[in-house]
């Protein structure tokens, strides 16, 4: 595993994205690293349901061969399929803020003993990758102060981005479940407000615009009862 501003495979930015605010950031940090193991059994178990991973690596058009990159890439639940897409002769790079994380990322890319998977303990706000095929990030941008910019940034960076979040827009029984998970995890998504299930809208609705305004192809569709949204965005 590599930190931001080693070589993962891409080349540094310098362009002076601005710097994401480093307690909000430590907050994610702590909170993910406490949860890693957890989270990476939950991801694991779940993670063929509603098609959603599959669908998110699809939209991306990856060839063998490409360079593709994953923000927040966490325990590494997408990356075998990411890795399937691009073949021996491909690139995969996982970033994340969370070491704990990227160590049950690590694991993985040990036990497949795949050499072409790089991870990079970096911010996703500022890319420590300068250019790739493509780029996912699943269930990342609601944690992210600007997603407009952000998302906005990534499309600069890459021919395809596709996202992957949870939307309180699908039925009553969804949008409950949905809503008492956002509050169990307030915490993570900065969303300690009266109304976190609007603030996560918000985020979400950010990313959706920064593909609406950089993408001259753009996908969407729903998994899950509706409660989960993959929007992919393709070249300009
Ligand atoms: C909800 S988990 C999603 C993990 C994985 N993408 C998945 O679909 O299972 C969010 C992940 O994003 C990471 N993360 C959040 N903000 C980040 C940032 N600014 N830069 C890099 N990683 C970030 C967290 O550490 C965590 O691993």
């Amino acid at each position: 595993m590599t930190r931001d501003g080693e070589d993962a495979g891409g080349s540094a930015t310098a362009d002076g994205f601005e710097a994401a605010d480093p307690r909000r950031l430590r907050r994610i940090r702590r909170g993910y690293d406490a949860w890693a193991r957890v989270y990476d059994w939950f991801a694991r178990a779940t993670a063929s349901v509603g098609g959603v991973r599959t669908a998110c690596v699809d939209a991306l058009g990856l060839d063998p061969g490409d360079t593709v990159v994953e923000f927040g890439c966490g325990p590494g639940v997408n990356l075998p399929a990411l890795r399937g897409a691009v073949g021996p002769s491909g690139r995969v790079v996982g970033v994340d803020v969370s070491p704990r994380m990227l160590d049950r990322a690590t694991g993985l890319v040990e036990r497949r003993g795949w050499g072409n998977v790089s991870l990079v303990e970096a911010d996703a706000e500022r890319p420590p990758v300068a250019a790739a095929d493509g780029v996912l990030a699943t269930f990342v941008t609601s944690l992210l102060a600007d997603p407009y910019a952000v998302v906005s940034r990534w499309c600069d960076l890459a021919d395809a981005v596709v996202l992957a979040a949870f939307v309180p827009e699908g039925n009553r029984a969804a949008n409950a479940a949905l809503r008492a998970f956002v509050a169990l995890n307030g915490r993570l998504f900065d969303a300690r407000t009266d109304d976190p299930l609007g603030r996560l809208a918000e985020r979400t609705a950010a990313a959706r615009r920064a593909l609406d305004d950089h993408a001259a192809v753009r996908e969407r569709r729903r998994r899950l009862f509706g409660t989960i949204a993959v929007e992919a965005g393709r070249g300009e």
